[in-house]
């Protein structure tokens, strides 16, 4: 069985195969000897002993397959794929399709890191929704699902995770609510917004997250995040205390070069680079005659 192919959570993989007797159970045995044993504990653990835990985005088997051999956490298929591969100027239009597509894609080239993927907007709208997307995204490799919200969305939460999806929250600016908010605002700048944001990462934890994106979130409140739950945090444009950090690949690789957030230091200039080499080729191209 290729395993890397069926990309079942663990939890999963485990329980239908030990169903089916002891061949299979040794064959089981001798395979998840290669793997990591639980990598939702495996990140709580992390938590514990102060080590970093590192994530970036990937849309595409090339990009999943080079971050996934550097080394990387997690891997996200996240519904910024609107905006940085498809051109949109939001996440709101990016659609279940269009995430599949992205995540089978994604999947092929990912070996070691934990692949996650991001529920569309109007995919959990109720429970039931949720669940249905969530198995679809398992169904093409993801080993786990990204949502948008804390205690407005428990009982989507819940329903994943009772599901046997393993479950990555998100709380603080959400992306997929920019339209109502007018713009993407750092969050817990208030006492009433600290308080909402503290009450959405206990909530999510409660609800059985494996861990809590907080994205632009005042550094301070961060701290006092990552300090109260026992889930891992994963900050992007909130601080440094986090438990790790995510980043847009295409910000930090400078690919997509027309706006790179405030909090990003690129690495890399890739979008030169592609300037360069197109610039290379029609000039020696035209330089033939
Ligand atoms: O869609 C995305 O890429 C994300 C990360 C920025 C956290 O949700």
């Amino acid at each position: 069985m290729d395993l890397q192919a069926t990309r079942l959570p663990l939890q999963e993989f485990g329980a239908a195969n030990f169903a089916r007797g002891s061949v299979a159970t040794a064959c089981v045995l001798e395979l998840a000897a290669d793997l990591p044993a639980d990598p939702m504990k495996d990140f709580r653990q992390m938590k514990q002993r102060g080590e970093k835990i590192t994530a970036l985005t990937a849309y595409d088997y090339p990009t999943a397959r080079l971050l996934d051999e550097s080394g990387i956490d997690i891997i996200l298929v996240g519904d910024s794929l609107g905006m940085v591969v498809l051109g949109c100027q939001d996440t709101t239009g990016v659609t279940l399709e269009e995430m599949l597509h992205h995540t089978r894609a994604v999947a092929r080239g990912v070996k070691q890191a934990l692949l996650v993927a991001d529920l569309p907007i109007h995919t959990y709208d109720t429970p039931e929704q949720a669940v249905e997307a969530a198995r679809k995204f398992v169904d093409v490799g993801a080993q786990a699902v990204k949502l948008e919200g804390g205690v407005s969305h428990v009982t989507q939460i819940q329903a994943i995770t009772k599901a046997g999806i393993p479950f990555m929250a998100h709380i603080g600016m959400l992306p997929q609510s920019v339209r109502e908010e007018g713009g993407y605002r750092i969050k817990g700048r208030t006492q009433s917004e600290a308080e909402a944001l503290l009450a959405d990462a206990r909530a999510v934890e409660e609800a059985g997250a494996f861990s809590v994106v907080l994205e632009i979130v005042v550094a301070d409140i961060a701290k006092q995040i990552t300090s109260a739950i026992g889930i891992p945090t994963i900050g992007i444009g909130s601080g440094k205390h986090c438990d790790g950090q995510i980043l847009v690949t295409h910000d930090l690789i400078g690919l997509f070069p027309w706006f790179t957030p405030k909090f990003v230091s690129p690495e890399a200039r890739v979008a030169d680079e592609i300037r360069r080499a197109a610039s290379a080729f029609i000039e020696r191209t035209r330089a033939v005659g």
